[in-house]
C-alpha cells in the first residue's frame, strides 16, 4: 500500500476510466459533489465496424488521455497538486483500455506524490448514485445491468457489495448489442434499439422469460436472444427470403466481463449471419400474438426527473435504413418492442422481488442499460406501487461509462486510507470486491 497522505473524510479526487470505449476524466469532492466531468467517446469509429475493436480503443485512449484529464482538471479550476488522490478503474473491461488508465493514473500518482486508488466498475457505477442523489445511504437494493453485467446487489454500505442475483449467460446489454447487430441496427445496439421500438408493440411477439428455482433473483437472457433470432429467420422464411446465417454475434463475455465484440473486424460489414445459443430453461421460440388477444400498446410516458429519451438518431449516426434485411419496417418495429420489453420485464421483475423479500426502502438502478427508456418507465411505474420503496435512477449521463462514477466511489477507500499499490495491474474479469 503507498500512503502519501494520512485518510480524511474531506477529499478532492481525480478519477479516469477507460475500461472500453469511452475515454474520461472528473474531479469530485467528498464523493459527492461534481467538480467537473469530460467524456470523449470513441463510439462513432467503434460504429463503422459493428462493435468495439480493442485494439482501436486503447490506440484512442492513448491519444485522448491526456487532453481528457488536462480538461477535467481545468474545468474544476485545479493544478494535479490540488487533488487528495487519483482513482482508476482496474476492471473489469478491455485488458488494452484498461492498461491505459492505470498507467496514465500511475504516472500521475507518482510525479504528483498523490495516492492511487484502484476501483472496480461496477462498484463505481453503482456509486454514481451517490453525486445525483445527496440523501442517498445504503443499505439499498442495486441493480447494475450494463454490456458486462445484469447483477442484483444488496449494498450494505459504500464498500461491501453482497451479490443476490446475476446473468447466468449473456448480460441483457450484451444481449440488447448482439440481437441489435443480427437485426440491421448497428452499434451501440441498446441506444439503438430503445429508439427503434418506439411505435412498435410489445405485445405483438411475446419473447421467452427465464425463471431458476435455484436462483429466484438470476437472469439468462441468452434463450430470449436464440428467440430473437428463431423469429427473425421464421418472418424471413414467410417471404421467401434468406435465412440470416449462424455465426456473426460471436464472442461472448464470459460471466463477469465485459462483452468484447469478437466479430467486430475491420472492414466487417454487418450480418447476416449470427451464432444461435443452446436452448435455457424458460427459453423457447417467441411467440406471436394474435391481436385480439393483445392490451393495447402501453403508453410508457415520461420518468420524472431523469430520462433524456434517446434521440431518434442516437450517437453514432442514424439507424440502418434496412433493418431486419428486408423484413417490413412495422414487423421490426414490434420485433424491438417485444424484445425489449422480455429484457426489461426480467429485470425489473427480479429487482422489484429482490427488495421485496429483503427489505431496505431503496432501488438504485446503475449501468448502461439503465439508461433504457422502458426500463427506467417500468421501474417508476412498479415502485410507485410500492409504499416505502424510493426509487433512486441517475440520469443517462451517469448510467453510461464516465469517469465522475470512478472518482466518487473512490471516496469511501479514500476516507479509509484504502490505497492501491503502484504495481496495480488490468483485471479484464475483475471479480466484486
Ligand atoms: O455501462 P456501459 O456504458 O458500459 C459497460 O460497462 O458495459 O453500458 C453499455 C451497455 C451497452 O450494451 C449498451 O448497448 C447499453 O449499455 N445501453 C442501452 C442503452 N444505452 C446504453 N441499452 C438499452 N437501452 C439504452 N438506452
Ligand atoms: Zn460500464
Amino acid at each position: 500500500m503507498s500512503s502519501y497522505v494520512s485518510p480524511r473524510a474531506s477529499s478532492c479526487i481525480l478519477g479516469i476510466e477507460t475500461s472500453c470505449d469511452e475515454t474520461s476524466a472528473a474531479v469530485v469532492m467528498d464523493g459527492r459533489r461534481l467538480l467537473s466531468s469530460v467524456v470523449f467517446s470513441q463510439m462513432d469509429e467503434h460504429a463503422a465496424y459493428g462493435g468495439v475493436v480493442p485494439e482501436i480503443a486503447s490506440r484512442r485512449h492513448v491519444e485522448a488521455i491526456i487532453p481528457v484529464i488536462g480538461e477535467a482538471l481545468a474545468r474544476a479550476g485545479m493544478e494535479l497538486g490540488g487533488v487528495d488522490a487519483i482513482a482508476v478503474t482496474y476492471g473489469p473491461g478491455l485488458a488494452g483500455a484498461l492498461l491505459v488508465g492505470l498507467s496514465a493514473a500511475k504516472g500521475l500518482a507518482l510525479a504528483a506524490g498523490k495516492p492511487l486508488i484502484g476501483v472496480h466498475h461496477v462498484c463505481a457505477h453503482i456509486c454514481a448514485n451517490y453525486l445525483e442523489f445527496g440523501d442517498l445511504e445504503p443499505p439499498f437494493t442495486a441493480l447494475a445491468v450494463s454490456g458486462g453485467h445484469s447483477h442484483i446487489y444488496r449494498v450494505r454500505d459504500r464498500r461491501t457489495f453482497e451479490l443476490m442475483g446475476r446473468t447466468r449467460d449473456d448480460a441483457a446489454g450484451e444481449a440488447f448489442d448482439k440481437v441489435a447487430r443480427a437485426a440491421g441496427l448497428g452499434y451501440p445496439g441498446g441506444p439503438r434499439m430503445d429508439a427503434a421500438a418506439r411505435g412498435g408493440d410489445p405485445d405483438a411477439i411475446r419473447f421467452p422469460r427465464a425463471r431458476f428455482a435455484d436462483g429466484p433473483y438470476d437472469f439468462s437472457f441468452s434463450g430470449v436472444k436464440t428467440a430473437a433470432l428463431n423469429c427473425l429467420n421464421r418472418e424471413r422464411q414467410k417471404l421467401a427470403l434468406a435465412p440470416i446465417a449462424v455465426g456473426a454475434w460471436a464472442g461472448s463475455a464470459p460471466d463477469g466481463a465485459r462483452a468484447e465484440p469478437g466479430a467486430a473486424q475491420p472492414h466487417a460489414p454487418a450480418p447476416p449471419a449470427l451464432t444461435a445459443s443452446a436452448p435455457i430453461a424458460g427459453g423457447g421460440a417467441a411467440t406471436p400474438v394474435p391481436s385480439a388477444a393483445r392490451p393495447p400498446s402501453p403508453e410508457t410516458g415520461h420518468v420524472p426527473g431523469a430520462p433524456r429519451p434517446p434521440a431518434a438518431d442516437p450517437p453514432g449516426g442514424g439507424l440502418c435504413g434496412d433493418l431486419g434485411y428486408g423484413l417490413p419496417p412495422a414487423f421490426m418495429r414490434d420485433f424491438f418492442a417485444g424484445f425489449q420489453k422480455a429484457i426489461v420485464d426480467a429485470l425489473v421483475d427480479n429487482t422489484i422481488r429482490a427488495e421485496m423479500e429483503n427489505r431496505t426502502g431503496r432501488i438504485v438502478l446503475a449501468g448502461g442499460v439503465a439508461a433504457n427508456s422502458l426500463l427506467r418507465a417500468r421501474f417508476a411505474e412498479e415502485a410507485a406501487k410500492l409504499p416505502g420503496v424510493a426509487l433512486y435512477c441517475p440520469p443517462p449521463q451517469l448510467c453510461t461509462d464516465n469517469a465522475a462514477m470512478v472518482a466518487c466511489a473512490a471516496h469511501g477507500k479514500f476516507a479509509a486510507g484504502e490505497f492501491s499499490p503502484l504495481t496495480l495491474n488490468a483485471s479484464p474479469g475483475a471479480a466484486m470486491p
